[in-house]
């Protein structure tokens, strides 16, 4: 596996991939990687001769006073991984290859960015878009790969890359979990041993509304009272729970023939949790 820091290298390597006839799959990452990234990789390398995937910790995409600098980072550890895996590159550019001085573009998302986490951190879609896009730019990948855990997320990546008309497969791949149902999170870390326990709560909670949902409840009431339950169990917030379109992302205050989704965010100490399942 070849680490590259710098687009020249980057696009030789890919012009090279493409005169060898290969195929590519990006696999966007912010490193700290678990199982669950590691699914993506495996996922990539079954669709595109070539798997290349990022490691960049986006500043765009942290608001003020979020974990930025506190994000995990296990630079060695995810190397070695990525190789271990079979990956053919990993690009890991320098924030100033990212954003050099003088940048001045952004792109401001509307739609699937509105609400649910678009609505507890402004600004974050827009940061994922724009940088996503430059990746897109960069690799120009013929398949991209993201977790379904960060459903809006992947529902943002859609509609931008449609909108700017990148000619990329986004495939989404299905949520990760640990043995007791947790979702796979490089921010899990952060968790206590009492908080990783009473976080199980939230998982928990979600599959029993779902399993009420599907079978013909109420969908406020089930919802109200899985909020009770996750803050009962000692988180301090729940930014939403809620029902929506998967396609569209708008909410559904009943189950309708459309593929329903259900999203989650709830604070635990100062780690927000995100999850969701289908419907
Ligand atoms: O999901 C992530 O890890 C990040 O949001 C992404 C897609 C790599 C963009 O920075």
């Amino acid at each position: 596996m070849q680490t590259i820091n710098t687009i020249p290298d980057l696009r030789s390597h890919v012009t090279a991939y493409r005169r060898a006839g290969k195929t590519i799959a990006l696999v966007p990452t912010m490193g700290a990687l678990h199982a669950g990234h590691m699914t993506l990789v495996e996922q990539a390398a079954r669709h595109a001769g070539a798997v290349i995937a990022s490691i960049f910790v986006n500043p765009a995409q942290f608001g003020a006073g979020e974990d930025l600098d506190a994000y995990p980072r296990a630079p060695e550890r995810d190397q070695a991984m990525l190789r271990d895996a079979g990956v053919s590159a990993l690009w890991s550019p320098l924030p100033s290859t990212i954003y050099p001085a003088g940048f001045a573009t952004s792109i401001h998302m509307t739609g699937p960015s509105e609400g649910y986490c678009g609505a507890a951190r402004p600004g974050h879609f827009d940061g994922v878009a724009l940088v996503v896009a430059k990746l897109f730019n960069q690799v120009q990948p013929d398949f991209a790969f993201f977790g379904e855990k960060d459903f809006q997320q992947l529902a943002v990546i859609r509609q931008m890359a449609s909108d700017l008309d990148f000619a990329v497969h986004i495939i989404g791949v299905p949520i990760v979990r640990d043995a007791d149902g947790l979702a796979l999170s490089s921010r899990n870390v952060y968790l206590s041993a009492a908080q990783g326990t009473a976080a199980l709560a939230l998982p928990a909670a979600m599959h029993n509304a779902a399993q009420q949902i599907r079978s013909g409840g109420d969908v406020s009431e089930i919802c109200a009272r899985a909020i009770r339950d996750i803050l009962a169990a000692g988180f301090e917030k729940v930014d939403y729970f809620s029902l929506v379109n998967a396609a569209t992302l708008q909410p559904l205050e009943a189950l309708s023939i459309a593929p329903a989704r259900l999203l989650i965010a709830a604070k635990i100490g100062n780690t927000r949790l995100i999850d969701n399942v289908a419907i």
